[in-house]
């Protein structure tokens, strides 16, 4: 098996690390019925046309996470497959939202993950960091309150993100979200130009004051704003194998990634949701390794500004680099 650089995941959705064989697994410890055959009859299913259409199976299947342990196997089956991955540090978002409107209380969910979180580093080698995302097409009143709750209860998160549909949900909607979080002193990253345009990624710079964009691919059609983040070295956190699933490039070859790359933009490559794109963090290096012909000079770039891209402390972050 190829080996990779020290690398940082900055970009992966806990909820989208449940692989079928567990969400059966918990569907039966839970007494759910599934409305599929088995495992191969849920993967089958992960043929998808764009966002919305993922989302929708994404938000149906986390069904089966009712307790803290579900919560807690699902994020210790992706930290051991992560540092098989060569991953060394993961800054990881969860869904509260997702969570709380079906029933499941906050603390379940935030507990849950971060009592494996936890003992990470002393378990799988990965230094870990939790992100609180919220869902960009819910109200931002309930973004605000679930903010709250999580401050109120000091959950152990080192920042907010926001993610779900994109089109149609502009990062201005959230700014007094984002305010209220950065005054509490918690980081602002935020998803932008995966679906939707690149003034969304001038938004959540501008008025969110993201200080990484997930995704962010659609900013090559904005010549300024390229000119901007790279004269800035705004952290982009690239999903190749989720771009190509999800329909926002039409493949693999076509990803823009080795043009963002020579453009000097500041690039990692990370795995979204790597149960339902097909594959985890090194499945993605491996493959933009092979189809754009990248050798060791350009697979350090990105491990590289992945480390540095992250918000570890500076012993851990030397430790690795
Ligand atoms: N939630 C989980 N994965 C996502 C993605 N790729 N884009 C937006 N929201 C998400
Ligand atoms: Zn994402």
């Amino acid at each position: 098996m190829q080996s990779f650089p020290p690398c940082a995941e900055l970009h992966l959705h806990i909820e989208g690390t449940l692989e079928p064989d567990l969400v059966f697994e918990l569907a039966a410890r839970n007494r759910i019925t599934l409305p599929y055959a088995d495992a191969a009859d849920l993967a089958a299913r992960y043929a998808f046309t764009d966002l919305q259409s993922f989302l929708d199976l994404y938000y149906a299947t986390m069904d089966v996470l009712r307790t803290e342990a579900d919560f807690a196997d699902m994020t210790r089956a992706y930290l051991r497959r992560a540092a098989a991955a060569g991953v060394r540090h993961a800054e990881i978002m969860m869904d509260p939202q997702a969570h709380l409107i079906r029933g499941i209380p906050l603390a379940t969910c935030v507990n849950g993950v971060s009592s494996v979180l936890a003992t990470s580093e002393a378990e799988f080698g990965v230094s870990t960091l939790l992100i609180a995302a919220f869902l960009r097409d819910r109200p931002a009143a309930e973004a605000l309150d679930v903010l709250r709750d999580l401050l109120d209860m000091k959950a152990p998160i080192v920042g907010i993100g926001l993610d779900s549909a994109e089109v149609g949900y502009p990062p201005s909607l959230f700014a007094e979200v984002y305010d209220v979080a950065r005054s509490a002193g918690l980081r602002c990253v935020a998803h932008a130009g995966e679906e939707g345009p690149p003034s969304y990624i001038r938004e959540a710079l501008d008025v969110l004051r993201a200080e990484r964009i997930d995704h962010g691919i659609r900013c090559l059609e904005d010549e300024a704003l390229v000119e901007r983040l790279v004269a800035d070295r705004v952290p982009l956190t690239v999903c190749p194998l989720s771009n190509v699933r999800l329909g926002a490039v039409d493949d693999l070859p076509a990803h823009p990634l080795p043009v963002m790359l020579a453009r000097g933009l500041n690039v990692s490559v990370n795995s979204d949701d790597p149960a339902y794109f097909g594959g985890y963090l090194d499945d993605n290096l491996m493959a933009v390794g092979e189809t754009f012909g990248w050798g060791a000079a350009e697979l350090a770039i990105v491990a590289g500004n992945s480390l540095r891209s992250a918000f570890l402390d500076d012993a851990r972050r030397s430790l690795l680099l």
